[in-house]
C-alpha cells in the first residue's frame, strides 16, 4: 500500500470544463452491489486503488436515489432519508468534500438529497450506491456527459465498491495498473441469470466497530495471511466468471463462499483481530451448511459486518424462506 503522489482533485479536474454550467436540478439512482469476489486491500489509499480485481452483482432497484438542486440559503444542505443533517456530520463532510472535487472553489451552494431504499432490515452498507448515485447526479447536474468508465473511476474515489454500482447485473472491477487509476474501473459482464436470488439476512444493525477502510489497512499491515489474498482473489475471479458464463450455480456459490471466508481469514489473523462475525452469524452459517448437506443448493457471502447474503436459485426460494423467515429476497435480473 502506498500513498499516491496524485491527488483526487487533479484527476477529476482533467475531465471537467473550465467553467461549470449548472442545471436547475438533477436526479440519479444507483443500485447496491454484493461482491462475489471481494475487494480487500488498497494499493493507493487516496484514490482507492485496489490490490485485486473484484466481481459483484448489483441489487436491481435496491440502492440510492440522489437529487441535486440549488440551495436558496447560500449554504450547502445535506439531506439523508428525508432529514436535514448537520454539516459537521461524517456523512455531510464526505459528501461535501466529494462535491468540492467538481466545484473547484466555484460558489455554487447545493442541496444534496439522498434517499436509500435498501430495507433497513437488510443491514446493507449504502456507501457503494450512495457514491455511485452522487457521481451520476453530478454528471447530470453539470451536464458533463462523462463516459461510464470515467463515472466508475470517480465513484471509486468516493468508495472503492461504488465503482461497481455504476452498472446493473454482474460487474467486474479491474484493478488497473496506472498511477492515476483511470484504468481501475468497472465494466458490466454480458451474462444474465434470471433465476438467481440473493437473500439478505440481518443479524444486527449496530454500526460496525471498524469500517472497511481501517479494516483493510490493519489487515495489510498486520496479517501474515494477507500476502496470499491477491492470488486467491485472482484465481477466484476466473472461476466465478467461468461459472457465471456457464450458469454453473454450485461452482459459483462455492467459489463466492470460499472467497468470503478467505477474506475473513485475513481479517481474523490481523492484530488486533478483526472479527466481524457475531454468534448469530455463525449460527446462520451452520444452518446453511446443514441445508447444503440435506441437498439444498445454498451458499453465503459476507462483507465487513455480521450480516449474511445467501445465494440460491428460484427453485429453492420457498424452502429457504421457511428456514429464514425474515429473509428479504432480491432477484437481480428479474426484479
Ligand atoms: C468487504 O468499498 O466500503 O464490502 O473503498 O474504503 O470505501 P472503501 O471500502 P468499501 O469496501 C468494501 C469491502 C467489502 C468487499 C467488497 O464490497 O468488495
Amino acid at each position: 500500500m502506498s500513498n499516491s503522489s496524485i491527488d483526487k482533485a487533479s484527476v477529476v479536474n482533467r475531465y471537467l470544463p473550465a467553467q461549470l454550467v449548472a442545471k436547475e436540478n438533477a436526479d440519479a439512482f444507483a443500485p447496491s452491489n454484493i461482491a462475489l469476489c471481494k475487494y480487500w486491500g488498497k494499493r493507493d489509499v487516496e484514490l482507492n486503488l485496489p490490490v485485486n480485481s473484484s466481481l459483484s452483482v448489483s441489487l436491481a432497484h435496491l440502492g440510492s436515489h440522489t437529487n441535486i438542486s440549488h440551495s436558496d440559503t447560500g449554504l450547502d444542505r445535506v439531506r439523508l432519508n428525508n432529514k436535514d443533517l448537520s454539516l459537521d456530520s461524517n456523512f455531510s463532510r464526505k459528501v461535501i468534500a466529494f462535491v468540492d472535487l467538481f466545484r473547484r472553489g466555484q460558489k455554487i451552494a447545493l442541496t444534496i438529497d439522498t434517499r436509500n431504499n435498501i430495507p433497513t432490515a437488510a443491514g446493507l452498507a449504502s456507501s457503494a450506491s450512495g457514491f455511485a448515485a452522487l457521481v451520476l447526479a453530478l454528471d447530470e447536474f453539470f451536464s458533463l456527459k462523462l463516459e461510464k468508465s470515467v463515472l466508475s473511476a470517480f465513484a471509486r474515489m468516493g468508495s472503492g465498491s461504488a465503482s461497481r454500482s455504476i452498472y446493473t447485473g454482474f460487474v467486474r472491477w479491474d484493478m488497473g495498473t496506472q498511477a492515476d487509476g483511470m484504468d481501475s474501473v468497472a465494466c458490466q459482464l454480458d451474462s444474465k441469470w434470471p433465476d438467481l436470488c440473493i437473500g439478505l439476512i440481518k443479524v444486527s444493525s449496530a454500526q460496525k466497530p471498524v469500517d472497511s477502510r481501517s479494516g483493510m489497512t490493519r489487515t495489510i499491515e498486520t496479517s501474515k495471511l494477507y500476502p496470499s489474498w491477491p492470488e486467491q482473489a485472482g484465481s477466484d475471479l476466473i472461476t466465478l466468471e467461468q461459472a457465471i458464463a456457464e450458469k454453473n450455480f454450485s461452482q459459483m456459490g462455492a467459489c463466492a463462499e470460499k472467497n468470503a471466508m478467505s477474506m475473513h481469514a485475513t481479517m481474523i489473523s490481523a492484530w488486533p483481530p478483526l472479527v466481524y462475525w457475531l454468534p448469530e452469524s455463525l449460527a446462520v452459517m451452520h444452518k446453511v451448511w446443514q441445508l447444503r448437506e440435506a441437498g439444498v443448493a445454498v451458499f453465503f457471502t459476507m462483507d465487513a459486518g455480521p450480516n449474511l447474503k445467501l445465494l440460491f436459485e428460484a427453485c429453492s426460494h420457498s424452502v429457504l424462506q421457511a428456514e429464514f423467515a425474515s429473509m428479504e429476497v432480491v432477484r437481480p435480473f428479474s426484479d
